[in-house]
């Protein structure tokens, strides 16, 4: 027997997106269900993004959700590019009057986890076979498998879908509703957590004939170091010696060492930009990385996220409140401004900073022409560090 129930706004996903638009609505008194297919522990332990804008500390401070951040989040006032083995510092706060705070994606998806739980708000973990229907009509709805084995239906006003780029709810809207919009670099990410106190105060961005190589942390005793790869590398061809000479390599410069620590966890992830246009369908909205998807050298994706579903809050509020259609009509082309802004920018530092297979003598000539420029020129830094700190929200 399936068992049926009612809310105003089915979320399918427990991501920073999916959380955030339940604890924005619940705040407002709109009831939802958060539906996730892996379980509570996994979603607090997964290593994902760590740098938040200062736009999304403020969007989480303001939804009281920004206690712990407020207290171990680390605050950064600029960044350093690393290229011909010597830092030019990006000074943010110089430059924009703002910063960034590192703090890891599974804390702030903890945190939310624990207000919603503390509210007693509805959040299943573990559901299987969910599906979306009636996209079109005015009571859309999900059916899944909860975890206990059992088949539930879930009909809603509004349903967002913040289930992430392996989702499920992009792929329900009909081909030809939807416009795609993608590119895959030549390379992937190979990315470390080591126990290791971090060997500089901020993040490095460093250039090198070798490629890319990125020094980030996430507490003064966890540093977070990646690499480009090959696009297809295997990670059994890694040994943790070899990615630390690798490091050593890449991020070589005068007066600097690196602080080796037992590697804790190491992934290949591969890169790519991915839009998907409108971010509606009927009474569907898509959110965060089931929408779009940005190379990590930005570190945009969290902070998309996060902005997108802030816009979703109050549109779905609007209209389950008021019945005000504007802001649900809005949502698409008003997110995309930002989503496109973010695009470019992830896309330019990934072409500024990375070396491609087949990438010739002028090319590199034209990358550090680039670098040198970014790293001199006031109005060329300030244009980085006002992208990565993160544009007003409806500057775009
Ligand atoms: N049913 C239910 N839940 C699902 C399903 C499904 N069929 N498919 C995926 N999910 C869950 C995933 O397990 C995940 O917890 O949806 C969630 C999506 O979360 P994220 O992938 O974190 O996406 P989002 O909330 O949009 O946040 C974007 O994640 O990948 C990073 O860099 C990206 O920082 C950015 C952030
Ligand atoms: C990270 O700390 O994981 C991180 C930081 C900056 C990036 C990408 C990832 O650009």
């Amino acid at each position: 027997m399936m068992a049926c129930v009612r809310t105003q706004v089915g979320i399918v996903g427990a991501g920073p997106a999916g959380l955030l638009l339940a604890h924005l609505l619940h705040r407002e008194g709109v009831d939802a269900v958060v539906l996730e297919a892996r379980s509570r522990e996994y979603v607090e332990m997964r290593v994902r993004a760590g740098v938040l804008e200062q736009t999304s500390v403020e969007l989480l401070r303001e939804a009281g959700v920004a206690d712990r951040l407020d207290r171990e989040g680390l605050v950064h006032e600029g960044i350093s590019l690393r290229f011909d083995a010597t830092d030019h510092r990006i000074a943010f706060t110089e430059l924009t009057g703002r910063s960034i705070t590192v703090y890891g994606q599974q804390e702030v998806v903890k945190d939310l986890i624990a207000e919603r739980i503390a509210a007693g708000a509805p959040i299943e973990f573990e559901v299987a076979d969910v599906a979306v229907h009636d996209l079109t009509g005015d009571a859309p709805r999900i059916t899944y498998t909860d975890a206990t084995g059992r088949g539930q239906e879930l009909t809603c006003d509004v349903i967002a879908g913040c289930d992430g780029f392996h989702g499920v709810t992009r792929d329900a809207i009909p081909a030809g509703a939807l416009t795609v919009y993608e590119h895959v670099y030549p390379f992937a990410w190979l990315g470390i957590l080591a126990e290791a106190p971090p060997s500089h105060e901020e993040l490095i961005y460093a250039y090198h004939e070798r490629g890319f190589a990125l020094h980030s942390m996430r507490s003064p005793r966890i540093t977070r170091l990646y690499l480009q790869v090959a696009p297809d590398e295997s990670i059994e061809r890694w040994p943790d010696e070899r990615i630390w000479e690798e490091l050593h390599r890449r991020l070589a410069a005068d007066g600097f060492s690196l602080t080796e620590g037992p590697v804790l966890e190491k992934v290949i992830t591969g890169m790519r930009s991915f839009v998907v246009e409108p971010m509606r369908h009927g009474r569907l909205f898509l959110a965060g990385d089931a929408a779009h998807i940005v190379p990590p050298t930005g570190a945009k994706g969290m902070n998309l996220a996060l902005a997108d579903v802030r816009r979703l809050a109050g549109a779905v509020t609007d209209f389950l409140r008021h019945g005000r259609v504007d802001g649900l009509d809005a949502y698409s082309d008003a997110c995309l401004r930002r989503v496109w802004r973010a695009e470019h920018f992830s896309w330019w530092m990934t072409s500024m900073l990375h070396r491609a297979e087949g990438d010739d003598a002028f090319q590199r000539r034209l990358q550090l022409s680039q670098l040198r420029y970014t790293a001199t020129s006031p109005a060329a830094a300030t244009s980085l560090a006002e992208n990565y700190v993160g544009l007003p929200f409806d500057a775009t």
